[in-house]
């Protein structure tokens, strides 16, 4: 019998802002990417997407890429301010026709369209008003969502609204390496509410709007282990996977926050505050399904020093371990090289095993929701030999964690999709151009010339075979 189930997605995924470009094209309004990517000192180099690798024009040779890959989805997300300028209020059609136009493409090669909502390009217009600190961005969110199942409803069956709360709240509010740059857990932790009632309120619209679709939640997936059978290292470990998991996966597949750990946040942070009728929201709109972006593990101690909130954005190997250097917060855990460990040039941990072991804690604790690999891949700098790029060690790589679902799907785990992350060499936020994850190369000395890659062939046979 076939491990991988005959309806199986193999696809692969981007997001709006990592390869569109065309950041102020055709009346699209500014998200807070674009402000803050213009900040000096805040990316890689000075690294932006103001041209990415240029999806927004090249969409149709992209496509085309992907239906010779054999792509049976494709995700995306879709940018809010190129819909929606201000955020809410007038429609931007040129940047509706654009999303319409590639969803048709995708179509067209039998490609099924999975949207993200929102992958943290919010418009500047309602950070301006307070951002996800404000309940009239769930207002606004409503809207925008809306408006995505009325003009593309008809057409895309595989939503989700958020990408990853963990990144964008945790470095937009507490590490302030995102926008809006903020290092403060009580307004996180607001902040972070108001996303899962902007969630809970778009579901409840999609189910409003009676959408022939499915809808869900897309998470990190980070498994944790302890350095060692120490009391206090062991704890230091429960207490990541509490917040790092528990907190964020709870409210959108139970329908509420994990309760010790709410009372412990209120008592001691002040947040989050309810409004009445939050905690219907939450109860009544839990998620169709869940997508897990799982790129590695981390090794956890408990942390006697200060908070260090510092990660490895160079690609210089080991500087995210140096003694002291660990990211961690004060009084809480840090996460600390393991001994055993096989690491990228960015310190994160190569260990194929954690994603079958992190899909059936999903199972344990959430019982039988249907679950997507929404993103997973291998960060490097990929060689060139002879013009071609011969990256081996990405098929490993991928490999490896194919067949670490296809344990999971044997153990039970109800597995419908796989998306490489990414399907083209694309932005990364923090860390340039020079992080590649892509099957498709993308020339930045030959106007962004498209060129498969060694991966790009292996994945076109894997899918043709269905994965076996
Ligand atoms: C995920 C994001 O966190 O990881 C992607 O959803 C991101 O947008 C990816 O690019 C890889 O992260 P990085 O920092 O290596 O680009």
């Amino acid at each position: 019998m076939a491990t991988f189930p005959k309806d199986f997605l193999w696809g692969a995924a981007t997001a709006a802002y990592q390869v569109e470009g065309a950041h102020d094209a055709e009346g699209k309004g500014p998200s807070i990417w674009d402000t803050f990517s213009h900040l000096p000192g805040t990316t890689y180099n000075g690294t932006n997407g103001d041209v990415a690798v240029d999806h927004y024009h090249r969409f149709r040779e992209d496509v085309a890429l992907m239906a010779e890959l054999g792509l049976k989805s494709y995700r995306f997300s879709i940018s809010w301010p190129r819909l929606l300028p201000e955020g809410r209020g007038t429609i931007n059609e040129a940047g509706v026709t654009f999303y319409s136009a590639l969803i048709d493409a995708l179509l067209e090669h039998g490609i099924e369209p999975m949207i993200t909502l929102y992958h943290w390009d919010l418009p500047q217009a309602l950070q301006d008003q307070g951002g996800w600190e404000s309940r009239q961005t769930i207002d606004a969110f409503e809207e925008y969502a809306r408006l995505c199942y009325e003009r593309y409803g008809d057409r895309v069956k595989l939503w989700s609204t958020f990408n990853e709360t963990l990144c964008f709240i945790g470095f937009g509010y507490i590490t302030g390496a995102h926008p809006p740059g903020i290092r403060d857990p009580a307004r996180a932790l607001q902040a972070c509410h108001h996303v899962f009632i902007a969630h809970a309120r778009a579901v409840a619209a999609f189910r409003q709007c009676a959408i022939a679709g499915k809808i869900g939640f897309v998470n990190v997936l980070q498994t944790h282990t302890p350095l060692d059978d120490t009391p206090a290292n062991v704890a230091a470990c429960q207490l990541a996977d509490g917040i790092f998991t528990h907190w964020l996966y709870d409210p959108v597949l139970r329908g509420e926050y994990p309760i010790e750990l709410l009372h412990l946040a209120q008592s001691s942070l002040g947040a989050p505050v309810f409004d009445p009728g939050d905690e219907a929201l939450l109860r009544d709109n839990v998620c169709d399904f869940i997508g897990l972006n799982y790129y590695k593990r981390e090794t956890v101690a408990a942390n006697h020093g200060e908070s260090r909130l510092q990660i490895n954005t160079t690609g210089q190997k080991g500087s995210a371990h140096q003694a002291g250097n660990e990211f961690g917060f004060k009084d809480l855990f840090k996460f600390v090289r393991n001994p055993n460990g096989v690491y990228t040039d960015w310190d994160w941990e190569i260990y194929p095993q954690g994603l079958t072991e992190g899909i059936m804690q999903i199972k344990e604790r959430y019982g039988d929701i249907p679950i997507y690999i929404t993103e997973n891949g291998l960060g490097a700098k990929d060689p060139i030999i002879d013009g071609e790029v011969v990256d081996d060690d990405r098929i490993d790589y991928l490999r490896q964690h194919i067949d670490a679902v296809a344990d999971a799907i044997v153990q039970g785990a109800d597995v419908r999709g796989y998306y490489p992350w990414s399907f083209i060499d694309l932005l990364s936020w923090l860390n340039g151009f020079q992080k590649q994850y892509g099957f498709v190369y993308v020339d930045h000395q030959r106007q962004l010339a498209r060129q498969r890659k060694k991966s790009f062939f292996w994945y076109q046979q894997l899918i043709r075979h269905h994965g076996e």
